[in-house]
């Protein structure tokens, strides 16, 4: 996919929910905003596919370039329809194995399983209950004493999503760029909660918006960017800091 009028573009890769989703005024200013003939758009977002495309019907908001969903485990490109990335699905597969994760964690009470909708064959997804992180503590302890090629995101205090090791938020954006050709340096990620944590701590320079959850708040690193603005005012601002728009 790699060709060069491409990789002189810049990236930005923004989460959905509490991010560009939240505020319409903001989200279509910040549209009006970026140039999409120079930078690449990718939504990278907890939700599935039809939920995604739901959303930009019902919004009249742009199609990204790509599409990142369900927490990083799937990434569909925006061609002549959304074509997913088998090659990405290879990727995640080595080592992950499904059922041994629901045996490690099925007796852990405060855990519920999310609806059959947002199990896949590389999510696992959870309620916890009452922000009890002692169960999160316990549940990451045990995938790593089982060895298991899992790790876990856990975000706004009631989500849990159990990924292959290789996945989540910031591996699938790296992967995208990579396939796109475009450099780390052209890229910026934008978000508000515990799973886009992914993206700064894998060094990706970001925004942060300013209506974030505490989880990705307190996150300190030269390459966030905390934005006084919420939701797209965040993000303009932050994209004008990185000298993207
Ligand atoms: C979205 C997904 C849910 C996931 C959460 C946090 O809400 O629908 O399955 O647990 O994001 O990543
Ligand atoms: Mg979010």
């Amino acid at each position: 996919m790699t060709n060069v009028a491409i990789s002189e573009k810049k990236m930005v890769c923004t989460d959905l929910d509490g991010t560009l989703v939240g505020d319409d005024w903001s989200m279509y200013r910040l549209f009006e905003s970026v140039d999409t003939g120079s930078i690449l758009l990718v939504f990278c977002t907890g939700r599935d596919l039809p939920s995604v495309l739901g959303l930009i019907e019902r919004k009249g908001i742009p199609a990204p370039d790509v599409c990142i969903c369900q927490v990083g485990t799937e990434i569909y490109y925006f061609l002549d329809e959304p074509t997913p990335d088998e090659y990405w699905r290879r990727i995640i597969s080595t080592g992950w194995c499904r059922e041994a994760v629901l045996r490690l964690l099925g007796d852990i009470g405060e855990l519920e399983l999310q609806e059959d909708r947002w199990q896949t064959e590389f999510k696992i997804s959870y309620y916890l209950e009452d922000e009890q992180v002692a169960a999160v503590a316990e549940a990451r302890r045990r995938i790593e004493e089982a060895g298991l090629e899992a790790r876990l995101v856990y975000s706004q205090g009631r989500y849990v999503d159990v990924l292959p090791a290789r996945a989540g938020k910031a591996q699938a954006a790296q992967h995208v760029a990579d396939m796109l050709g475009v450099r780390r340096e052209d890229v910026v990620v934008c978000g508000d909660s515990g799973n886009d944590l992914d993206f700064f701590r894998a060094g990706l320079k970001g925004v942060i918006v300013g209506n974030a959850s505490s989880e990705l708040k307190r996150y300190r690193g030269e390459n966030a960017y905390h934005a006084e603005g919420e939701y797209g005012a965040g993000m303009i601002e932050g994209l004008e800091h990185f000298g993207f728009i």
